[in-house]
């Protein structure tokens, strides 16, 4: 505990000396992405700048994710009188002189130079993990901060205007626009009258904002064609009185005269030597989000405004807390990347609004109109891919990003997959791609995909434990327990020799990957049964868990003894030669399983390694079969299993290489050539581009994700009467592991005290803390905070020693986070991390034993000690489910009443 104390303070002292780390590293721009994410939050919000062969990014219009389809948007200032555009490529005007782009995980910063003005022009995409409302708002910032090179005082304007290609596919579509003052706020908003059916990727259904504080110094807020007020502006000295040319408001996105309606906003900032964030917001809504079985569903955030109006105008008015908020995040998750090497946390910094702008979290109302919190859910879009919707191998792609900015997103977006497989509609006895096609419809899916039967079934089990475990919260287990060991029994029989089935990858017909038995398909399936052991033990189910641990022993036996030739890993069974990215394995370490020993790793490596002798400039072919085409996400996967890190390196300056490389277009793929960079397409036809499985970027971020206890709460098992916590009690893992191993009486006993110590002082917080924010019952502070859990003595964890600062900036939790709270993390963390640093019954490296550790349900008797300590873990337990059954009517409760 003492070394722990000393560990923490030494944290705290890294935090100061630390404190001007970003600017040090913002200095000098290293990294060039084809397109950089300006206003980027959900799959119909997602606005990119294209940069792609070095092109100017001061003469771009910024498009949407899929590089093809212009989103107007243009910015001017204007600097004693003459005018430059900052953003899109308007006329008339110069454009502004464009010096730098950098990149952090929320936030695009672009540095032009503007007559005598130096501006930061920065694109501000919230990602808000663990306030729900915040997090599914679709709105962002633009803000401007800018100094006079010559110090001397300028008169100085600015403006921001967007057209109705926010919203429509095409210029011929007719469009309604109108202006509101609510607050402190003016907004525009601009809407399609006539919505296409067909919805493909730009969502005509929607309606764009573009919104600006009042309190902006001589605002004018205004609609009227681009030709009129972009000349209006440029021309008029210091004045910025526009006015419309519109007389109604109704016309085409292009009318017939070829002039765009746009929605403006201008401020006069008089003469001046700085200029201090002067920022506009931009939103895209759509509303409601979709229907799923029959049920409407609408944005989480409309469960704490009552009208748009509330919610753009809070919006507007959190700009500075927003920021603030912002900046803690980049800076924590930069600190953790960088430690790995400044590649890693370029590929971090693209990836992060990319994977969270994959999802729409959603929720449901009760007959009589409140909203339903125990019926959050999350649908993801296979954006750049398909129109798929939750498809098992893109959240799994996704999967570090979710377990390390919040476990319980992967758990809203499991609901509904399972929800739906446990329904009548779906008979098979395998788990199911996705949730259909044609995002954002959520048809469901009751095909019979036999030939991705291992690929979704190990997928289930894995996310669905990766779940648990990262985020403590057993309800899943509890509920679809039945469900999840259906699939369970079919890889049990299925997985070893998938002699008839085929990756998911096989689904990108330039990757190959076509042909039965690929070794690293059966992985998945054999790890994701050992994943099935912990599952039955977490849910007491010790039979079951000793059978799936046994089955899952001796097919990892099997796949070895298949898949190791010559101290490498072949690709296929019986084909010599064969080698790929095995970057299954992944879920081995994720899930901190050790179903696989050192020496599977180190041949995988070994594979790797004689390749990389003569490797093509973006890196490793995903296999001997994919024709030199790789992914992004699976290469980082492997990344983050290399046991050197020369290994993991070249894995990852590769992908660095490619997301650096402008010499072919398109936003942030996953799937390209490892020669030329460039995808097999553009458009929604399979590219990759913009898929949230980047998400993967995080994989060696998410290694140090600490285990967290799982608790079922009493009303997700299914024969137990609500408040049985007796029975919900007898169902908890970590606890078990813990009370059942042999772990030094002492450091138990530290770890009860210190448990109880902290639930006394949550208690005492939930009740004093009336408006928690955070949608998820079992994880009140975000999951950065329990990186405190420095993982120092770990030799996998990528973020050694500096875990430690992260709970000193809880990023999201706003007024609600306070040093009390984050204390209380921090202390959970040290914690739980007390118990698990001890040795608990050490898996064995012989593969065909079970690795199940021992819980109390199994454990033969250990005497009284044990006996005690069984008791008062139940005690503990009781306590845990009290407060949970205290909190959830807490969750986030509507502002407006
Ligand atoms: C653009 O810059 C050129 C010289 O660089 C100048 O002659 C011209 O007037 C500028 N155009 C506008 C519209 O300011
Ligand atoms: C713009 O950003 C850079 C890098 O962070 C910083 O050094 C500079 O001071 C900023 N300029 C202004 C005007 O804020
Ligand atoms: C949805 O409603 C339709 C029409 O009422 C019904 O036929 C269908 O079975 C329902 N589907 C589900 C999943 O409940
Ligand atoms: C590997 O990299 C990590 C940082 O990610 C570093 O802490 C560690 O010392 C490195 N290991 C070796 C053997 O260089
Ligand atoms: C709220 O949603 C959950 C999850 O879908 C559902 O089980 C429950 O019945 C709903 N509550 C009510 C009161 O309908
Ligand atoms: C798959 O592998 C098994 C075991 O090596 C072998 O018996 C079978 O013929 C293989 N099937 C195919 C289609 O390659
Ligand atoms: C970039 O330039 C190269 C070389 O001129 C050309 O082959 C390629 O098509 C260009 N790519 C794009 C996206 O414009
Ligand atoms: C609580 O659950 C246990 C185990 O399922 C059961 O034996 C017991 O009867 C239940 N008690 C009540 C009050 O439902
Ligand atoms: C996480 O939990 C699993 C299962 O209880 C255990 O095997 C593993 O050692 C734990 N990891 C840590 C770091 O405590």
């Amino acid at each position: 505990m003492l070394c722990r104390l000393f560990l923490f303070l030494l944290g705290l002292l890294h935090l100061h000396l630390c404190d001007s780390w970003l600017g040090l590293v913002q200095a000098q721009q290293t990294f060039f992405p084809a397109a950089v994410p300006l206003a980027v939050r959900t799959p119909t919000f997602n606005c990119w700048l294209q940069t792609g062969n070095g092109s100017n990014p001061m003469t771009s219009w910024p498009t949407f994710w899929n590089n093809q389809h212009i989103l107007g948007w243009a910015g001017y200032i204007k600097v004693d009188g003459q005018p430059w555009h900052w953003l899109g490529a308007p006329i008339p005007g110069n454009a502004s002189t464009w010096l730098s782009t950098q990149i952090t995980p929320t936030r695009t910063i672009i540095t032009v130079q503007a007559g005598p003005m130096q501006l930061n022009v920065t694109f501000l995409s919230p990602v808000e993990p663990s306030d729900w409302s915040k997090q599914s708002f679709p709105f962002s910032y633009v803000y401007i901060d800018g100094k006079a090179t010559d110090n001397q005082p300028h008169s100085i304007q600015l403006y921001s205007d967007i057209s109705g290609e926010w919203v429509t596919n095409s210029l011929a579509t007719p469009i309604q626009w109108s202006s509101s003052t609510v607050g402190s706020t003016s907004y525009h908003q601009v809407r399609s009258t006539a919505a296409s059916s067909t919805f493909t990727d730009v969502a005509e259904d929607s309606v764009a904002y573009h919104a600006i504080s009042t309190e902006q110094p001589n605002l004018v807020s205004v609609i009227g064609t681009d030709q009129a007020l972009r000349a209006q502006f440029t021309a008029n000295g210091a004045s910025i009185s526009l006015t419309s040319d519109l007389a109604g408001q109704f016309g085409n996105v292009r009318g017939s005269d070829g002039k765009f309606p746009v929605l403006a906003h201008a401020v006069n900032l008089g003469t001046v030597q700085t200029i201090s964030s002067v920022a506009w917001a931009v939103g895209v809504v759509r509303d409601p989000i979709t229907t799923f079985m029959n049920v409407t569903r609408r944005g989480y955030y409309w469960s704490q405004y009552a009208t748009i109006d509330d919610a753009i105008s809070a919006f507007v008015d959190d700009f500075p807390a927003a920021r603030t908020r912002a900046i803690a995040l980049d800076e924590q998750i930069l600190r953790a990347a960088t430690a790995v090497s400044q590649n890693y946390a370029d590929l971090v910094s693209l990836a992060t609004r990319q994977a969270m702008a994959g999802m729409d979290i959603t929720l449901s109302t009760l007959p009589d109109g409140t909203w339903n919190f125990s019926d959050v859910k999350i649908f993801m879009k296979d954006v750049g891919n398909s129109q798929r919707v939750n498809p098992t191998e893109t959240i799994y792609g996704a999967l570090p990003a979710l377990m390390y900015l919040n476990a319980s997103f992967t758990g809203a977006l499991l609901e509904p997959l399972l929800e739906y497989q446990s329904s009548a509609t779906y008979t098979n006895q395998f788990a199911a791609s996705d949730l259909g096609l044609g995002y954002p419809a959520v048809p469901g899916d009751p095909s019979s995909d036999t030939l991705f039967a291992v690929e979704n079934s190990g997928n289930m089990l894995i996310l669905a434990l990766a779940h648990a475990r990262s985020s403590g919260d057993g309800s899943l287990i509890g509920r679809y327990y039945p469900l999840l060991k259906q699939w369970a029994d079919y890889l049990s029989n299925n997985s070893l020799i998938p002699a008839q089935q085929s990756p998911a990858d096989s689904r990108e017909a330039n990757l190959g990957q076509t042909h039965g038995n690929i070794t690293n398909l059966a992985l998945k399936g054999i790890i994701a049964v050992q994943a099935m052991a912990e599952m039955s033990q977490i849910k007491g189910e010790a039979a079951d868990a000793q059978k799936y641990g046994a089955t899952a022993g001796s097919l990892a036996q099997s796949w070895m003894s298949m898949t190791m030739a010559s101290s490498q890993l072949l690709w296929t069974y019986d084909e010599s030669g064969s080698y790929g990215l095995m970057y299954n394995l992944l879920a081995d370490k994720l899930l901190q399983l050790n179903l696989f020993p050192a020496a599977v790793y180190t041949a995988e490596s070994t594979s790797l390694s004689t390749l990389s002798t003569n490797l093509p400039p973006f890196g490793y072919a995903l296999s001997s079969e994919s024709s030199g085409n790789t992914r992004s996400d699976w290469t980082l996967f492997t990344a983050a299993t290399a046991p050197d890190n020369a290994t993991r390196n070249s894995l990852i300056s590769t992908v660095h290489a490619k997301a650096s490389s402008n010499a072919s277009a398109g936003t942030f793929p996953t799937l390209y050539n490892t020669q030329t960079g460039v995808g097999p397409g553009a458009g929604i036809s399979p590219n990759g581009f913009a898929s949230p499985a980047q998400g993967a970027m995080f994989s060696l971020l998410a290694l140090a994700v600490p285990n967290k206890t799982v608790i079922i709460p009493p009303s997700a098992v299914g024969s137990s009467a609500p408040g049985n916590t007796t029975a919900a009690g007898s169902h908890s893992s970590n606890a078990g592991a813990i009370a059942g191993g042999v772990v030094g009486g002492l450091a138990a006993v530290l770890l009860l005290v210190g448990l109880a110590f902290f639930l006394r002082h949550r208690r005492r917080r939930s009740d004093a803390d009336g408006e928690m924010a955070a949608p998820q019952p079992y994880d009140g502070a975000p999951n950065m905070a329990q990186m405190f859990d420095a993982p120092n003595e770990s030799a996998t964890s990528p973020t050694s020693g500096s875990g430690a600062e992260a709970v000193h900036v809880p990023p999201s939790r706003g007024p609600t986070v306070n040093a009390f709270s984050a204390k209380a993390a921090a202390m959970r963390g040290s914690v739980l991390r007390t118990a698990n640093s001890e040795p608990i019954s050490l898996p064995s490296s012989q593969p065909g034993s079970s690795h199940l550790p021992s819980v109390s349900g199994t454990s033969v008797s250990r005497g009284t000690n044990d006996e005690n300590l069984r008791s008062e873990m139940v005690r503990l337990r009781q306590e845990v489910e009290q407060l949970r059954a205290a909190q959830v009517p807490q969750e986030a409760p509507p502002l407006y009443e």
